[in-house]
Formats: structure tokens, C-alpha cells, sequence
């Protein structure tokens, strides 16, 4: 039976950690800021953006929450950003995915301030995590996902890691984090998707698999090999007519058959989704650091 990877008190050391770090800056004269854009009314994107804002709050971070029409335009949108991107109280950035399709959404990551971009969804910061240039922002919820590998021990270094899911919001980052040669990555690096033959074959071979695809409950127990590293990503509302809301959430991964069979693994709720938080604060505050240190040195 795998052991538990506690994700929420793992991301309440890292808050610990980032609280310590406000207050520092707030002796200097700063409080972290950050903004929130939030477009249309899905209801999984209102969850995520309140449960973020009210961390932030928490930890002493100034929080503000734009929240848009659907029928907001790409640029009125653009608009809010750049006026976010010129407010000197603000020190992080982050525009809420997924955007309407009406909306270029390449076109809106890559007009936040990169040096605000807490996100680390700007292509100057996803630039820098490809070229190993650790002065960029890392995306974080593959950040978060390192950490929680880190910080529970798992080998990395020559590892093979599977990725399930090519997504540039964690499967493309994460694999960036991993294969990086650098002290904790230097893994072998296989990202699998809708078009990978064999995906069962791959998984097998996996120390560390990261199910970050989306398919609820796709990572069934035959497909780990015993004592693997399994970190589930995945946040999907499947049907259940036994539910109250006839409805609830599951990961990509069969939670209770996979840990069986695993050495370590994510629950979820409480697993990746509390370290994405976790990861989002931290940026803000080194967004801030930066700032600071660079008037300091006016
Ligand atoms: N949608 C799903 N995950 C994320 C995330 O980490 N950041 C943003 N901005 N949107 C998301």
C-alpha cells in the first residue's frame, strides 16, 4: 500500500516559508501585490481564483479580482493588463484559464509583464524554463509537482518519469522541470498523449507518472509498476446519480486500485492542487523581492 503524499501540509511548510518572506518586504515598505483576471462565468475558474485570492489574503498579500463578461473583447482585455502591468502595487499577474474562445489566449499570456508573470505562462519565462535559466517564472503547477517530489524524498536524478498529457499548463513544463541538468531533474522523460501508442506500455516502465491528461480515472492499477511514484493532476466532474449534486469530482488516476500497487502517492483532493497555490504565492513574493531589490539598488 503506497504512502500518502500530503500535499496540503506540504504546501502549509511552503506557506510558512512565503509568510516569513512577506514579512520581510513588509518591513521594507512592501506589500505583495496581486491581481486576478477572471473572464465569463465557468464555475470551476470562480473556485480556483477565490480559493487562491483568499490564501493570498492569508498570507498578507494584497489580492484584487477582475472579474469579466463573457462578452469581454480581446481588447478590452488587453487594456485591463496593461493598465495591471503599469501599477507599481501590483507584483503579480494572473489571467485565469481557460479564456473564451473568442479570445486569443496566447496573445493575452504574452502581454502581462513578464517580470509579473506569476504564472510563468509568458513565452519569455516558458523560453527561460526551456533553456534552464532559473531567473524566469516557473508554471506552478509543474513547479508545485517538483517540490512535492523533493520534498518527499523521490529520487529523481536518472529516474524514468511518464507524463500523461502535453498540455502547456503541466505536461510541457514539467517535462522541462524534470529532464533540466540540474540537482533534482536529470530524469529520462517520456510525455505520452492522445496520439502515443502503447501509453499502458510506457506507464509501466515509470518510476514517477504524472497523470496531467484530463481522462477521469485513466491510470488504472495494471498500468504502475509496483513501488512507482503516481501524482495525480487531474480535476474531472463525472456523473454519479448516488451524488447530492448527481455529480463529483475525480482525478485521472483509480486512486484506491492504483494504491495498491504504488510506493507513493497523491490523493486528490489534498495532493498537486494545494502545492498550485502554494507555488502561485511564492512567485508573487519573489515578483515582489524583485522589484524591491532592483529600486534598492537605484
Ligand atoms: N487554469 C488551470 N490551471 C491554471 C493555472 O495554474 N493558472 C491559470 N492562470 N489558469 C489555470
Amino acid at each position: 500500500m503506497g504512502t500518502l503524499i500530503d500535499g496540503r501540509a506540504i504546501a502549509e511548510e511552503i506557506h510558512r516559508e512565503t509568510a516569513t518572506r512577506i514579512a520581510t518586504l513588509k518591513a521594507h515598505g512592501v506589500q505583495p501585490g496581486l491581481a486576478f483576471v477572471r473572464v465569463g462565468e465557468d464555475p470551476a475558474s470562480k473556485v480556483y481564483v477565490g480559493m487562491k485570492e483568499r490564501t493570498g489574503t492569508r498570507l498578507g498579500i494584497r489580492s484584487e479580482t477582475h472579474a469579466l463578461a463573457e462578452t469581454t473583447s480581446e481588447a478590452q482585455l488587453l487594456q485591463l493588463i496593461s493598465r495591471l502591468n503599469d501599477d507599481a502595487s501590483i507584483h503579480g499577474i494572473l489571467v485565469q484559464a481557460p479564456l473564451p474562445r473568442h479570445i486569443n489566449a496566447t496573445r493575452i499570456f504574452a502581454a502581462v509583464n513578464p517580470g509579473k508573470d506569476v504564472d510563468g505562462f509568458h513565452p519569455i519565462n516558458a523560453g527561460k524554463l526551456m533553456l534552464g535559466d532559473e531567473d524566469g517564472f516557473v508554471p506552478c503547477t509543474p513547479a508545485g509537482i517538483h517540490e512535492l517530489l523533493i520534498r518527499s524524498a523521490v529520487p529523481i536524478q536518472g529516474a524514468e518519469v511518464v507524463v500523461l498529457g502535453r498540455g502547456n499548463i503541466v505536461g510541457k513544463p514539467m517535462a522541462a522541470i524534470l529532464c533540466q541538468k540540474s540537482r533534482h531533474a536529470n530524469a529520462t522523460v517520456t510525455i505520452c498523449h492522445s496520439q502515443s501508442r502503447n501509453i499502458a506500455g510506457h506507464c509501466r516502465r515509470a518510476d514517477i507518472l504524472i497523470a496531467a491528461m484530463g481522462v477521469p480515472l485513466f491510470v488504472k492499477a495494471d498500468m504502475v509498476k509496483p513501488g512507482a511514484v503516481v501524482i495525480d493532476v487531474g480535476v474531472n466532474r463525472i456523473e454519479d446519480p448516488t451524488a447530492p449534486s448527481r455529480s463529483r469530482l475525480v482525478g485521472d488516476v483509480d486512486f484506491e486500485n492504483v494504491r495498491a500497487v504504488a510506493g507513493q502517492i497523491t490523493p486528490n483532493p489534498g495532493g498537486v492542487g494545494p502545492m498550485t497555490i502554494a507555488m502561485l504565492m511564492r512567485n508573487t513574493v519573489r515578483a515582489a523581492e524583485l522589484v524591491c531589490r532592483a529600486s534598492a539598488s537605484d
